[in-house]
């Protein structure tokens, strides 16, 4: 079975965006060897994306052009009809654990669960996460939008790697315990 990669940056005091949302924060690194702090590697492991709607929203906002055409993305929802705005991206809705085993047993490669924390939450609840790939930046936010809000319930997860940067940013990979 593929594996479902929690992976995000976070700032060291746990907050993944300010509270208006915004992600100056991470561009805001000096990075004079152009690291993309793991980034390749991920896309080149996953098949499909998993994102919350408030973070699909925050993207399409953003005014970039979307970054994920050609991956499929699955962008979580209460409401049966919202309306997605992006090629090669879907809703889901309805029971979301029983949707996520489906398309984790008919994924060929590993999905990436990429946030944000409500979504993670819910993750972590339901045991939906295998690997936890934490990008910490280093810097302290003050307050934002938490990584881990809601008060998860407990886990154990074993620390497999850890990749320090040139940038100061770190890379912690940890895998659940109970997959070992
Ligand atoms: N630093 C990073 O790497 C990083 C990564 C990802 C996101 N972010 C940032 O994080 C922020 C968004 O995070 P967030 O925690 O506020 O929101 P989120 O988790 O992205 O989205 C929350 C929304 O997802 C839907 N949802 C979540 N759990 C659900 C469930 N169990 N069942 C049905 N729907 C569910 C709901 O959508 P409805 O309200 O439509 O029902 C909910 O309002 C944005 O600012 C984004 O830019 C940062």
């Amino acid at each position: 079975m593929k594996k479902v990669i929690l992976y995000t940056a976070c700032s060291i005091d746990g907050y993944i965006a300010r509270p208006d949302d915004s992600l100056d924060w991470l561009d805001d690194i000096s990075n004079p060897d152009k690291t993309d702090h793991g980034y390749s590697d991920l896309l080149n492991r996953i098949s499909c994306i998993i994102m919350g709607r408030r973070t699909y929203s925050a993207v399409i906002g953003s005014g970039i052009d979307w970054p994920y055409a050609g991956t499929k993305t699955y962008v979580v929802t209460t409401d049966k009809s919202y309306e997605i705005k992006t090629p090669d991206a879907e809703i889901i809705t309805g029971n979301i654990s029983e949707a996520i085993m489906k398309i984790k047993s008919a994924s060929v490669k590993d999905i990436w669960l990429a946030g944000g924390g409500q979504l993670v939450t819910y993750f972590l609840n339901n045991d939906l996460i295998d690997i936890i790939i934490i990008s910490v930046i280093p810097r302290i936010l003050g307050d934002g939008i938490a990584l881990f809000p809601g008060k998860p319930k407990e886990t154990k997860w074993k620390l497999i790697d850890n990749i320090s940067y040139s940038t100061g940013v770190v890379n912690l990979t940890y895998v659940r315990m109970d997959l070992i």
